[in-house]
């Protein structure tokens, strides 16, 4: 088998975003592509020679040839192993504990998230390090310089190795290890939760409805959910992953997951109803006639965390990114927690875990996960709901208008702009920029704003600053407009405002978002004049 050293070229705008690179997959099926940019992920981080990688994806169309090339590329470079998912299958939290697991040098997944897969949908590469999480800022920094000075790649000769059954082979001198991608993980939920109290529960005839959105959490779901917990067979739908998602959206929010909203709203709706992204990091939660926000769900878990085996000492602190509500604030106030306010990205959740200062993060786009892995998990997300309910004995509608009795209710909601020209969105931005220091003490649709600033973050374990992370005015009574430019898109430029209100007036627990957050909307639209400069009459997409 020889070594190629192929001569190559910079190739423009391999810069990874909030979450590794993602472009469209002709993008990445150009010639050289997919290659520099595994190369540059070697150049920037000291070589793959003697290290061990884990690689893995969601399975989307092009993963299976990526896969073979990476193995060829790892080989290439004197990489001592590789382990690999059965069929380059690993959901991105498996490959996250895998990567712990097995004190792997970092993993290499395959995966453009949420976003559609297909021959001219989106694919991606994202560089995760040894701790398990997404590659911080240098790290991807790092990745790109070398990206823009490359001169060549290395690939080894070969055919392509055998992915399809677990086992060891060698390619080159390296060795490739194709692992079940379900085993270890399931064994990791086995370790956090009360596997007995839910296994009762569904005995009891507790209903539920997981849907895998043909996904990656297809089959791990099976093989937790009505597996080893003895949810009744067909619990889990859509649980075999396809290469363009059976043609869906993989994102679990009402309206890519409308099926499962639909269930859940209708007659004869089970119990609990939840679904997973493509990669499986993302969860959506929603009970009989009740669908719960990402962050009224992040503050849920942490307020009943003790309920958890795993953390039933109490939590060492929270960490919510900055756009997602201060629901999680008020519980972490009443536990006397502290709770981190991170920029938008779980990589930045990284040194908090590590550093234990937070046991438990989420972001208002579907994200929660705690220490046990270094990324963001959908199913762990499920079986922590699972976990607490079974403990509880009452329906998500009750655990909800529990807390809300007992913390307040923050009304909530997203409203995206998307694919809008990306001149229009940064002069939108740079307006609001400019204006910001002149916005405080002005009223504006009826609303009196106490403060405006653009969040930046200071790490209090590395002391590293991250600027320019979303702009953030603060009206009375608790309330809060925030806007930032999406980092994860792959067309134009999506511009997403963010709405919060406090309610605590106990009359006032059971309003629909969009009403409660009226005087909010206006206010956005008035200081921001989103209409005016984005030519859109409405958002795409309310969340
Ligand atoms: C991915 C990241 C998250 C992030 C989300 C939205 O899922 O892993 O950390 O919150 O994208 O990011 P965006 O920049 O598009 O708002
Ligand atoms: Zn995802």
């Amino acid at each position: 088998m020889t070594v190629h050293t192929v001569p190559t070229r910079p190739i423009e705008g391999q810069k990874p975003g909030t979450s590794g690179l993602r472009k469209k997959t002709p993008v990445f099926m150009q010639p050289h592509y997919l290659e520099n940019f595994v190369q540059a992920i070697w150049n920037g981080t000291g070589g793959a020679s003697g290290k061990t990688y884990v690689l893995g994806g969601d399975g989307r169309y092009f993963s299976d040839r990526a896969a073979q090339v990476i193995l060829r590329m790892a080989a290439a470079s004197g990489a001592k192993k590789v382990i690999v998912g059965q069929n380059a299958l690993l959901s991105t939290p498996a490959a996250s504990h895998l990567i712990r697991l097995r004190k792997a040098d970092g993993g290499i997944i395959m995966s453009a998230s949420h976003n559609p897969g297909g021959p001219n949908e989106d694919f991606g590469v994202k560089y995760n390090t040894a701790n398990g999480g997404p590659a911080p800022e240098p790290v991807t920094e790092a990745i790109f310089a070398a990206s823009k000075t490359l001169g060549e790649y290395h690939i080894l000769d070969a055919q392509d190795v055998d992915l399809s059954t677990p086992g060891t082979t060698t390619l080159g001198g390296m060795e490739v290890e194709v692992v079940d991608p379900v085993a270890d993980y399931a064994e990791l939920m086995r370790s956090i939760f009360d596997f007995d109290k839910i296994r009762a529960l569904f005995g009891d005839g507790f209903r539920i409805r997981f849907d895998a959105m043909h996904a990656v959490t297809g089959p791990y779901a099976k093989a937790i959910l009505e597996g080893a917990l003895g949810a009744p067979a067909g619990s889990v739908v859509n649980a075999v992953p396809s290469p363009d998602f059976g043609g869906g959206h993989p994102d679990p929010n009402p309206i890519w997951a409308k099926d499962l909203m639909d269930v859940m709203f209708g007659a004869d709706a089970p119990d609990f109803g939840a679904a997973s992204d493509g990669d499986g990091d993302r969860n959506m939660i929603v009970g009989r006639n009740c669908y719960v926000t990402p962050s009224d769900s992040l503050a849920v878990l942490a307020a009943n965390a003790t309920l958890v085996p795993a953390y039933a000492k109490g939590l060492k602190g929270v960490a919510r990114s900055m756009p997602t509500s201060r629901a999680l604030d008020r519980v972490a106030e009443s536990l006397g927690l502290a709770c981190c306010e991170t920029p938008t990205g779980w990589k930045f959740f990284g040194n908090l875990l590590d550093a234990d200062r937070a046991t438990l993060c989420g972001e208002e786009s579907a994200g929660t996960g705690s220490d046990h892995v270094r990324e963001k998990d959908g199913l762990w997300a499920v079986l922590f709901w699972l976990n607490v309910l079974a403990e509880r004995r009452q329906s998500v509608a009750e655990v909800m208008a529990d807390h809300w009795a007992k913390f307040g209710r923050n009304y909530y909601s997203r409203h995206d702009y998307e694919a809008v020209d990306a001149g229009a969105a940064s002069e939108l931005m740079e307006a609001l920029r400019a204006r910001l220091s002149e916005l405080p003490g002005q009223t504006i649709a009826g609303l009196r704003i106490e403060a405006a600033d653009e969040f930046a973050y200071d790490d209090p374990v590395d002391g590293s600053r991250t600027e320019r992370q979303g702009l953030r005015i603060m009206t009375q009574g608790g309330g809060r407009i925030v806007m930032r430019l999406s980092g994860t898109g792959t067309e134009g430029a999506t511009l997403r405002v963010y709405l919060e209100r406090v309610e605590t007036d106990p009359a006032r627990m059971k309003d629909d978002p969009q009403a409660a957050l009226a005087p909010i909307i206006t206010a956005a639209e008035e200081i921001a004049g989103i209409r005016a400069r984005t030519g859109r009459p409405r958002p795409d997409v309310i969340t």
